[in-house]
């Protein structure tokens, strides 16, 4: 009989994956990847992002990203592009530098650009800001909003538009899914920027979880709904349900509802456009090395083995 795979057609436009360069000599791995019946989109996990692309005052580089943007290409997988403005993982002389408004504004103005136009007609979204709220809920008193208060959102709002208009421009942050302060102050900044005519078009919610403790899935259809209310998508942009090791059957049985539990939401919001685990393997994935102690957070196992997760999925598409 055939097995059912991650993209068959379903209501969304794409199942996908984060990836990352140091993992593409991992030929069993590439090969699932690039198999386009499980995913039909990637991420690249780091290496477009701001250390990696200009690692010193308008000197880019664009080798590594581009490695993970012609594999998508080849394979004919949908790009999601991450990302151009984020307070972690700036390189030292942007976290760094002593700016003022005008200077910072600038640097910003030429990263965006630049890398932008470095992948135009490549990306379907770019994350043009990334999480800009602490856990806390206020905006994250970073190197830009020292430099330019929450003006700086829309500037780089601004700024991504010029630069490709045919490019959907996302918001992404995590643990907004689900009501609460940081869903009511991501809300305001979207808001905002759709009140000011800003260009946006999609919010991106992370979705790193943990077993047992995901939001109901009533918090997420209401969530989502009230962005896709303002004429956006949504979009699970980071999906991972981590857990405390080792594993056990009894939490990866909770981890395989809990992934199903959040696709079928995605599935019951009409503009949840689609859904990118943060890769796909618990082999390569970034939990352990971030969660001290805990981890076994994705679809496959570590030697790429299907898990229940993965069955979960599967049997809510
Ligand atoms: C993570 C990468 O997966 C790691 O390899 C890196 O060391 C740190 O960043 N939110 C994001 C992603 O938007 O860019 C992060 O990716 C995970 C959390």
């Amino acid at each position: 009989a055939m097995r059912a795979t991650l993209s068959r057609v379903t209501g969304l436009k794409y199942f996908g994956t984060a990836t990352d360069n140091p993992e593409l000599t991992d030929t069993a791995y590439v090969e699932i990847l690039s198999n386009t019946t499980e995913f039909g989109q990637i991420t690249p996990g780091n290496s477009q992002k701001w250390d990696a692309t200009e690692p010193s005052n308008g000197t880019f580089t664009f080798t590594e990203g581009d490695v993970i943007t012609s594999l998508a290409e080849n394979n004919t997988q949908l790009l999601r592009c991450h990302n151009l403005v984020w307070y972690s993982q700036p390189p030292t002389w942007v976290s760094g530098g002593t700016w003022t408004n005008e200077t910072l504004q600038a640097v910003m103005k030429t990263h965006i650009t630049t890398e932008m136009t470095h992948y135009k007609g490549q990306c379907y979204a770019w994350d043009v800001v990334n999480e800009a709220l602490n856990d806390s809920a206020n905006f994250r008193t970073d190197v830009f909003y020292n430099a330019m208060g929450e003006d700086y959102i829309r500037i780089a709002f601004e700024t991504a538009a010029a630069a490709d208009p045919d490019v959907k421009l996302y918001y992404n942050d995590y643990n907004i899914e689900y009501s609460g302060a940081k869903a009511t102050a991501a809300l305001g900044i979207v808001t905002k920027l759709v009140n000011e005519g800003v260009k946006i078009d999609g919010v991106g919610m992370q979705g790193h979880y943990i077993v047992g403790s995901t939001p109901s899935q009533s918090d997420l259809i209401t969530t989502m709904e009230t962005y896709t209310a303002l004429g956006l998508e949504v979009a699970y942009t980071e999906l991972d349900i981590r857990m405390t090791l080792p594993g056990t059957d009894t939490l990866l049985a909770q981890q395989s509802t809990d992934y199903e539990n959040v696709v079928s939401a995605c599935l019951n919001v009409a503009d949840c456009i689609g859904i990118t685990v943060w890769d796909f393997d618990d082999k390569y994935s970034w939990i352990p090395d971030t969660f001290s102690g805990q981890g076994a957070a994705c679809l496959f196992d570590e030697d790429l083995n299907r898990k229940p997760a993965y069955y979960g999925v599967v049997s809510a598409l």
